[in-house]
């Protein structure tokens, strides 16, 4: 997810620019540019690596004049972040510059066809083809931007949000949008401004259009905002009043960015499968599975090393190399296997789990292992941290940024890499029948839509949330692969409301601390329908006849339930394997509500840090 901001009107246009990037600097943050058509009639593209203030620095001495520009703030997807790969991405003459957020998913073939016509590439992006395409159509053809611009994204599969400026008509700036956000705001001197959602725009005008999927924008100056689609048939664009806070607008319109997080993550799933899975759903390609296929596929051992919610991930991938590849899977918290002499086989794979991909424990446990000889491997979601940078290879998760402290998105991002690794490597050692396989992918791409439904438990666990804001001590109980969950569930209360949790193997909680049940403590069940259900209601069962308060998380159609529970939230049924990617849910939101119920900072919650880069 990257930050796309851009002004075209009687002002000077850096200083709008360099502020609305800093509005969208949450959207990512790796590297910076602008592009000004300057008072000579230039084109003038600065790009720095890293913040906002790092690209401001590089344009002190530099010419900044001009009234038409556009920016960007970069949360890279394909290719390191540094200034080659920053945009705005000009094209082969020079003539036109573009900024693009989203993914092109045939980029490399788009690509192969300019480059064997001649065309030279800067950069390692997918974005950088857009603007070599546009340019490549536009002089082949005679044709200028705009249906230069119509006929390129006919060609394009994926996701963009795009703006380009053209030195040639310096009173105008094209922009289009198809599965990425585009705002384009009209200003009351005429002027015009896009970004990728309203919060750069807010201070100048309270009148924006939100571009719909195919519209293509044309920002001219001194003429109406002009719409139209791939075909060129003129769309009415629909101007809407903004009416929401500037900090509201910087969160999409929610409180905490950790809401936003939690609501996004149907889509963030769909672009962390992306790519990946074919639209037949019936097979997955992991390029590192491709590239190092002997090496995953014969591993005799896994070995998975993180910290946190990231371990926890590595609990679920564990059930899931080891039923589904039948690989032994060993799982660490880095802090202490970096410390404890471990056993390390030349012939390990091991997998490091990271959101930041800057944890100094993970990092340290990976310097081990890759002493020891093993094959590490990177499961990240910052593109071109340290942790992608120290394995041999790995997956990013491609959830976009992610603020909130507490991590939820790059957690279910976390368990969908695992899974179409998992899927993918006992597909190629043959563990899991094809028929199988193509079942579960296909279940994997329904996912987004299963964690939709339960997302609308939100209003009925906002109402709960209060129930249990006196509470000192939780229990959360699951099995299988929801005991992991149990531990995410209790981890997310813990950090974000302060209030102790423990989360517990659902049987194990009858060798002690079943001794802790009364009714003031409140017991979090996952009891959704799996292979293991029955002795899931058991336990219920123990802790009921001991007055536990229960509160189960159950499959929709279970009509045992009501007779064990004080509290039912109801999901969607899925397989056994993929059910910590909608029970997870729920427990985010339970923890939030609590939270905001006890009054607490739920971005920054107390002596926590979104990465911990020290020991
Ligand atoms: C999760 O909510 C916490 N913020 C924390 O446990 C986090 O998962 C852990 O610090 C690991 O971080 P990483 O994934 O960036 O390595």
């Amino acid at each position: 997810m990257c930050g796309i901001v851009g002004y075209i009107g009687t002002k000077h246009a850096y200083p709008i620019l360099i502020k609305g990037l800093e509005r969208l600097e949450y959207r990512g943050y790796d590297s910076a540019g602008v592009a000004m058509i300057s008072e000579s009639g230039g084109l003038n593209v600065y790009k720095a690596k890293g913040k906002v203030s790092d690209l401001k620095a590089f344009c002190e001495e530099k010419d900044t004049t001009g009234c038409a520009g556009i920016a960007h703030t970069r949360w890279a997807t394909h290719g390191e972040p540094n200034s080659t790969n920053a945009h705005p991405h000009f094209s082969a003459s020079g003539r036109l510059a573009l900024i693009h957020n989203g993914i092109i998913e045939n980029y490399i073939t788009l690509k192969e066809k300019l480059v064997s016509r001649g065309i030279q590439f800067r950069s390692a992006t997918d974005s950088e083809v857009l603007v070599q395409l546009v340019e490549y159509i536009m002089q082949s053809n005679g044709i200028e931007l705009l249906e230069a611009v119509q006929v390129a994204l006919h060609q394009v599969i994926g996701a963009y949000a795009i703006a380009i400026l053209d030195r040639e008509h310096p009173d105008t700036i094209i922009c289009a949008r198809q599965s990425s956000p585009l705002v384009v705001g009209l200003g009351n001197d005429e002027a015009f401004y896009l970004a990728s959602d309203a919060s750069p725009i807010a201070e100048y005008t309270d009148k924006v259009v939100y571009l719909n999927d195919g519209d293509i924008a044309v920002l001219q100056l001194g003429q109406e905002l002009k719409v139209v689609n791939m075909d060129n048939e003129t769309q009415t664009p629909n101007v809407k009043q903004i009416d929401v806070t500037l900090g509201q607008l910087e969160k999409g319109g929610y409180p905490y960015f950790m809401l936003k997080e939690i609501f996004e993550q149907p889509s963030c799933l769909r672009d962390c499968m992306r790519g990946r899975i074919n639209v037949d759903a019936d097979r997955i390609t992991l390029s590192a599975v491709i590239d190092y296929r002997e090496k995953l596929v014969n591993a005799r051992r896994i070995i998975i090393v993180a910290c946190g919610t990231s371990w926890h991930a590595g609990l679920i991938g564990k059930q899931l190399f080891e039923s589904l590849c039948r690989i032994p899977v060993s799982v660490e918290y880095a802090s202490e296997f970096r410390y404890r002499d471990p056993v390390i086989y030349p012939d390990d794979v091991v997998i490091a789990i990271s959101q930041s991909g800057e944890t100094a424990d993970t990092l340290a446990a990976i310097e081990l292992a890759r002493k020891a000889g093993a094959f590490v491997f990177g499961v990240c979601n910052a593109i071109g941290a340290s942790i992608p940078r120290q394995t041999t290879t790995g997956v990013y998760i491609h959830v976009g940024p992610e603020i909130g402290v507490a991590s939820t998105k790059a957690f279910t991002g976390q368990v969908t890499v695992l899974s179409m690794l998992a899927l993918c490597i006992a597909n190629e050692r043959r563990t899991i029948h094809g028929d199988q396989y193509k079942e579960m992918v296909k279940e994997l791409t329904q996912i987004p839509a299963k964690m939709e439904l339960a997302l609308k438990t939100n209003e009925q666990i906002e109402r709960l949330a209060p129930i249990f804001t006196y509470a000192k001590n939780c229990l959360y109980l699951g099995r299988g692969y929801n005991y992991p969950v149990a531990l995410e569930g209790a981890l997310k209360l813990k950090e974000i409301s302060y209030i102790h949790a423990e989360g517990y193997p659902a049987a194990e909680m009858k060798h002690g601390p079943i001794a802790l049940i009364d009714s003031e403590m409140p017991v979090f069940v996952i009891a959704t329908r799996d292979r293991l259900y029955e002795k899931v209601i058991s336990n219920i069962q123990e802790v009921r006849a001991r007055g536990g308060r229960v509160t189960a998380l159950v499959t929709e159609g279970d009509t045992q339930i009501q007779k064990f529970a004080d509290h039912i939230i109801t999901l969607p049924d899925t397989m056994d394997c993929f059910q910590p990617l909608i029970a997870s849910i729920p427990l985010q939101l339970l923890a939030y509500h609590i939270a905001v119920c006890k009054g607490k900072d739920v971005d920054r919650p107390r002596n926590l840090a979104k990465s911990v880069t020290v020991e």
